[in-house]
């Protein structure tokens, strides 16, 4: 038998590096501070009142009055799944409007639990208009309308505007993943009536990935209270189940969360206590700038960027009508073959991290993400920069200084960037 030899590796020690892909991206110094303070016990009534006060930050942040404003311990797509394991069941219909890979994804999470899909498709760098998913809605008669608000992998955004009232004509639940977009676009959830939301860290708010912030509505939780089940051995003395089927995962049970996250405090998970104090600081950091300069901020180092990126001879992709205001895509020029020379320099010569995209469009665009703590104009002339130095080893060459001008010209007079 092989002796074990015994191993600790370094200790870790990563490059500092600038992430501009689609997420994750830097975190907020402050958030990384939250993360190291001590931890607490779960019933420690200082704890749970932080859980309190994540739900009325998050109520803020999501700008909805909503009661169910809580977090589910787990990326981004562990919120999709507590929402659509929470809300569909076995053989109810779901309509799930596709126009990038993240609609395949609520695809298939809506099927693995059961639900029976019809999808509506559009290219890829493009949107639904408003009417097309409305037909469909009225045509089709789901339980649940399931849509991805900013679809990262195509940096398209679809207008929400809407859909809500539809669903409702048809007694349809409608959820959004707002996993890329909250906090550097608006959306207001009870403005726009969305019945459950769900979003990551990592994206705009500059949280690490690991917890998702949800939100529901007194319609979706009447469903989910229909399907009510607490596991055995806590079970309140008045316990009667719900009606409706048990939802499947228990981990991701919007019921007995929805406990825990009340004054019962029924036991479900240990809530990941590092977590929670990042999502707290995340969304503090969020509220003390504002939200709406925040947006502001995305829109005006996206249009900066994208201004740059046209000065080099750089081509944009998708209809800039309905892009992204934190992300953005750009076809990857000829010369540069599939683009992974140019995102290899930046990264080992700059330090500096962009990304490509998935399915037919990995190796024909990049996406570089202005997002969060990363959102700003030192950062936006540091990868025009960069860039335009790489390009041009890589065969392509731009006008010089030619970006860096355009980026400055934006930011021309404005002290906030
Ligand atoms: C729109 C969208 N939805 C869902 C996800 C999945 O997020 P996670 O990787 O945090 O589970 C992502 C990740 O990039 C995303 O961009």
């Amino acid at each position: 038998m092989n002796a074990i030899v015994p191993e600790t590796f370094q200790e870790l020690d990563p490059s500092p590096r600038l992430i501009m892909g689609p997420g994750p991206v830097d975190v907020y110094p402050r958030v990384l501070r939250a993360m190291s303070v001590p931890m607490l016990g779960q019933f420690d009534p200082e704890f749970t009142e932080y859980m309190n006060e994540i739900m009325a930050l998050y109520r803020q942040v999501y700008q909805t009055q909503n009661q169910w404003t809580f977090l589910i311990n787990g990326t981004a797509r562990a919120g999709i799944e507590a929402c659509l394991g929470s809300l569909v069941s076995c053989g109810d219909k779901v309509l799930v409007p596709r126009f990038g890979r993240f609609g395949y994804l609520l695809t298939e999470i809506a099927q693995r639990v059961g639900g029976d899909v019809v999808n509506l498709d559009a290219e890829w760098g493009t949107v639904f208009e408003t009417d097309r998913i409305c037909d469909a809605i009225r045509k089709e008669r789901p339980r649940v309308v399931a849509l991805v608000h900013g679809d990262t992998s195509t940096t398209m955004a679809q207008p929400l505007e809407g859909i809500s009232a539809v669903c409702q004509e048809v007694d349809a639940l409608l959820y959004v993943d707002t996993t890329a977009t909250l906090c550097g676009m608006p959306i207001p959830v009870d403005d726009l009536q969305l019945d459950a939301v769900s979003t990551g860290l990592q994206k705009c708010m500059s949280g690490p990935p690991g917890t998702s912030p949800i939100t529901i509505n007194e319609r979706a939780a009447a469903v989910i209270n229909n399907r009510k089940h607490i596991e055995g051995g806590i079970r309140p003395d008045d316990y009667v189940a719900g009606n409706g089927p048990k939802i499947i995962s228990n981990y991701l049970d919007l019921g007995m969360l929805m406990d825990y996250w009340s004054p019962k405090r029924l036991n479900h998970h240990t809530e990941s206590t590092s977590m929670l104090y990042a999502a707290r600081e995340c969304a503090r950091v969020i509220l003390e700038e504002g939200l709406e300069a925040g947006f502001a901020r995305h829109e005006r180092a996206s249009r900066a960027l994208r201004s740059g990126l046209q000065a080099m001879g750089l081509e944009l992709f998708g209809d800039q009508t309905n892009s992204m205001t934190n992300i953005t895509g750009i076809l990857i020029p000829k010369a540069c073959g599939d683009g992974e020379g140019v995102r290899s320099q930046m990264l080992h010569d700059f330090s500096i991290e962009i990304g490509t995209s998935f399915g037919h469009l990995a190796g024909v665009i990049w996406r570089i993400g202005t997002m969060g703590y990363v959102c700003r104009k030192s950062n936006v002339l540091r990868c025009v920069n960069a860039l335009d130095a790489v390009l041009r080893r890589h065969g392509f060459d731009a006008p010089a200084n030619a970006g860096v001008d355009a980026v400055l010209d934006v930011y021309a007079g404005d002290s906030n960037g």
